[in-house]
């Protein structure tokens, strides 16, 4: 973030509430009958604050990249809302659609398979301008794709250059060129550097944080990998099944969890002092996380949390601050989806 103001303070670009995407299960092949349904995100409330980072993690198939696409709204939500800046963008279609479109961008995975091995480097970044050529009339097209060569340190003359001539750390360079062609406000990462080496990662997201000092852009950074979510966001949301188990500053996530799943989480990530890993207790998940066709009941992670009790069964844990920390000035009082947040918290 470009400076300390907390968030509290700050105006949310975008809000997300009660977001929902159910993909039906169906069954048969000329009479299609629903039988069910992939409750891929299941009633997600969170906010994005101007020029911050909120990074998501969870496990593989929580439900990530669903969130990313109904952000984007190219995914059509079953229900709920995403304001942006006050307007509800999951019902908009047409040119209002496209005027917000402008705003938000993505940033993809795979920097092999997101660029078109066909188109040039300055095509695959100006072909926004095609659906936008308000951005950049066609005389000023070239000059501008390199431009945006320039700002994400690529010599600007590889302009006519195809992706194959490019490593993985320079392709999501262009691909990062391509997501800032409209001027967005917005930049949605999903999992911008997964696909890279560890060293080119840090090159990779040095930039984004260079770019968004220089851009005052707000970045929702969706990630496995822990350690590098914490180094590039200033709050954290941990998913687990659809849901949000935990939400808060980087250093509420980090220090203090209050929920059992980010506790196991954490305490999975490798610790490089060997001194500090020796009196660290590591909490093992038992089981698999299961089917999002038919979750469990009550709290999702009770079939596999080491503290759950009867209650949990029954009774679905709502996203919000521990009411014993209500009001305080602790890094503890952050939202945590369990009925024994606050127990958690001082174990
Ligand atoms: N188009 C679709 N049709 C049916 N099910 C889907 C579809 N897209 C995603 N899913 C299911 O929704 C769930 C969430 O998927 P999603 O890709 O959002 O997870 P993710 O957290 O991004 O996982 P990963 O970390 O592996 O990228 C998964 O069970 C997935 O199989
Ligand atoms: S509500 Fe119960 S099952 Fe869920 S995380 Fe908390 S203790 Fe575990
Ligand atoms: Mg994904």
């Amino acid at each position: 973030m470009s400076d300390s103001q907390p968030t509290q303070d700050r105006e949310p670009i975008l809000q997300v509430r009660n977001l929902v995407k159910h993909f039906p299960l169906t069954q048969g092949i000329v009479f299609k009958k629903q039988v069910g349904a992939v409750k891929a995100v299941d009633g997600i409330s969170f906010d994005l604050f101007r020029g911050e980072t909120l990074g998501i993690v969870g496990e593989s198939g929580c439900g990530k990249s669903t969130v990313a696409r109904l952000l984007m709204n190219l995914e059509q939500a079953t229900s709920g809302e995403v304001f942006y800046k006050g307007e509800d963008i999951t019902r908009l279609s047409g040119r209002a659609l496209k005027a917000v479109r402008r705003n938000i961008q993505m940033v993809f995975q795979d920097p092999y398979t997101s660029l078109n091995p066909r188109m040039t480097v300055g095509d695959i970044i100006g072909e926004p301008f095609d659906i936008h050529p308000e951005v950049a009339p066609k005389g000023e097209r070239r000059r501008r794709v390199q431009d945006l060569l320039d700002v994400v340190g690529l010599n600007p003359e590889y302009i006519n250059r195809y992706p194959h001539q490019f490593s993985g750390g320079q392709r999501q360079r262009i691909g990062i060129a391509r997501g800032l062609a409209l001027n967005p406000e917005i930049i949605i990462c999903d999992e911008p550097v997964s696909a890279l080496d560890v060293s080119v990662q840090a090159q990779v997201i040095n930039l984004m944080e260079k770019l968004q000092d220089e851009f005052g852009l707000s970045y929702i950074f969706i990630a496995h990998d822990l350690s590098i979510v914490r180094h590039i966001s200033d709050r954290v949301g941990v998913m687990y099944l659809g849901r949000m188990a935990e939400i808060g500053s980087d250093e509420a996530i980090y220090e203090h969890p209050t929920h059992p799943y980010t506790q196991a989480l954490l305490s999975a990530v490798p610790v490089p002092d060997p001194e500090a890993r020796e009196h660290r207790e590591r909490i093992l998940l038992s089981g698999d996380v299961p089917s999002p066709a038919n979750p469990p009941s009550g709290c999702r992670f009770r079939t596999r949390c080491w503290k759950a009790e009867a209650r949990c069964a029954q009774e679905t844990p709502l996203l919000a601050i521990p009411k014993v920390f209500a009001g305080q000035d602790t890094p503890a009082a952050h939202e945590s989806a369990c009925h024994f947040a606050a127990e958690v918290a001082a174990a």
